[in-house]
């Protein structure tokens, strides 16, 4: 503990950084987040996680409280003032504090916060032995493109996913796999990648959309199509992907065993490229 975090404008000690209990983050979820991972002090796909945020910001009529300029240096010094090598800059951008009211306060700041998190991200041992994951029922909203920081469902699932003895759950909506409840949802079958396509029901990643452009270059086949849990189930590979966690290889869904319980060669594989791009990325 002990780190520096932003909060509107200011670098003070995390135990220093307080916000109104009328923040409308914390009475109506009525906010947006982004987590980004660094890796030798440096920012990964950077401009990608802004350009979301901007978005998401946009669909829910927020106004950015700061320049793009400050954002960037709000980052930079974060990683800076506490040393962070490896790990995410967590940042959340609420409508602001205003007395309860459901509809929009007129003039009021969008509240900025931020802050640091450590974390093993290329030598992770979740990758070496891989991850089991359960499924559990897609409770969530219909703007699930929002990267909102409305996250009941995500917690009960990954709640349930732990009680279970398990790293993840994966949702499931109309019979098909949505994605994980902070990450999103691969199969390998006969050399080909299957994950769900973009839309509502599922977050743009960008982790999804960076290794998509390294896989492709690559020659891999990508093919974007929902697919089902017995599907999952019958699978040569599983994998997740976040910005917490890169390439995930999973070796487990509902207690049946994936790959014979071992990372398989095309999660590696991806999860290598991409290591090897952030290792040489410079943000
Ligand atoms: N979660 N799907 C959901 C529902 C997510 O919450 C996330 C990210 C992803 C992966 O997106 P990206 O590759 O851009 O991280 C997919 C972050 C890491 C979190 O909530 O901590």
């Amino acid at each position: 503990m002990g780190r520096t975090v932003y909060i509107n404008g200011d670098l003070v000690p995390e135990n220093e950084g307080k916000i109104s209990i009328f923040d409308r983050g914390f009475l109506f979820a009525d906010g947006v987040y982004e987590v980004t991972a660094v890796v030798n002090g440096k920012l990964i796909d950077y401009e990608p996680h802004m350009e979301r945020l901007a978005r998401s910001l946009g669909e829910l009529k927020i106004t950015m409280p700061c320049s793009t300029a400050e954002l960037r240096q709000m980052h930079d010094e974060l990683i800076r003032r506490n040393k962070l090598d490896q790990g995410m800059v967590y940042m959340q951008i609420t409508r602001g504090s205003a007395d309860r009211d459901f509809k929009f306060p007129k003039d009021t700041r969008a509240n900025l916060i931020a802050f640091t998190q450590t974390k093993n991200l290329v030598d992770n041992p979740d990758a070496t032995t891989g991850v089991k994951v359960i499924t559990v029922p897609d409770i969530r909203w219909a703007r699930r493109d929002i990267k909102s920081v409305m996250l009941l469902a995500p917690v009960l699932g990954k709640q349930a996913a732990h009680e279970a003895g398990a790293f993840e759950a994966w949702m499931i909506e109309d019979g098909e796999i949505t994605e994980g409840t902070s990450s999103n949802a691969y199969i390998v079958k006969d050399q080909r990648v299957i994950t769900r396509p973009l839309s509502n029901r599922i977050l743009a990643g960008i982790t999804r959309q960076s290794l998509f452009k390294l896989a492709r270059e690559e020659g891999v086949h990508i093919e974007e199509r929902a697919f089902t849990a017995k599907e999952a189930y019958d699978a040569d590979e599983a994998f997740l992907t976040s910005a917490s966690n890169f390439v995930l290889p999973i070796v487990e869904i509902d207690g049946k065993s994936i790959g014979g319980g071992q990372p398989g060669p095309m999660v590696l594989r991806l999860r290598q490229l991409f290591i090897d791009m952030a290792q040489a990325d410079q943000g």
